[in-house]
């Protein structure tokens, strides 16, 4: 059983911070007791909050992120039981950090394996797609492994 999950994308400002908000509500509406945290691979944005339209989408969907930090995945996130990467490009470099955890993708649940798109440089068209996307897949992800 599952009882902790890190999401990690590039620059943790965009879809991982997303993916732990809707999480949280998702496991807070099914009484699920798990540890939900997010991370990026890259040193870009550390400290820093949400991009704004990732805290909007989020907004419109009763999802508050706007508190949430960027940090760098590293050594000690090894205590998560399941990392689940945004991309292949982001599954990869996290592979190479050798932690000992189990390393899934996002899109394995419910989504044909697909990557979840960096909307960094798109709009707020992309940000609710990507929204929708993560929505579907976390709870095919609870359906399977909580
Ligand atoms: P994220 O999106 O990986 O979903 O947080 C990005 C955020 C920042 C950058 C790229 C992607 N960047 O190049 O700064």
């Amino acid at each position: 059983m599952v009882k902790s999950i890190l999401f990690v994308c590039l620059g943790n400002i965009c879809r991982s911070p997303l993916a732990e908000g809707i999480a949280r509500k998702i496991a807070k509406e099914r009484g699920l007791d798990i540890l939900i945290d997010s991370a990026g691979t890259s040193n870009y944005h550390i400290g820093e909050p949400p991009d704004s339209r990732s805290v909007a989408v989020a907004y419109q969907n009763g999802v508050d992120i706007s508190m949430l930090r960027g940090r760098q995945i590293s050594k000690s996130d090894s205590k998560f039981d399941l990392i689940v990467a945004m991309d292949r490009q982001n599954q990869i470099n996290i592979a190479r950090l050798k932690l000992e955890n189990r390393l899934v993708m996002m899109g394995e649940f419910g989504l044909d394996g697909v990557d979840i798109p960096d909307p960094y440089y798109g709009d707020s068209k992309d940000f609710k797609r990507v929204y929708d996307m993560l929505t579907k897949a976390i709870n095919v992800m609870f359906d399977e492994i909580a």
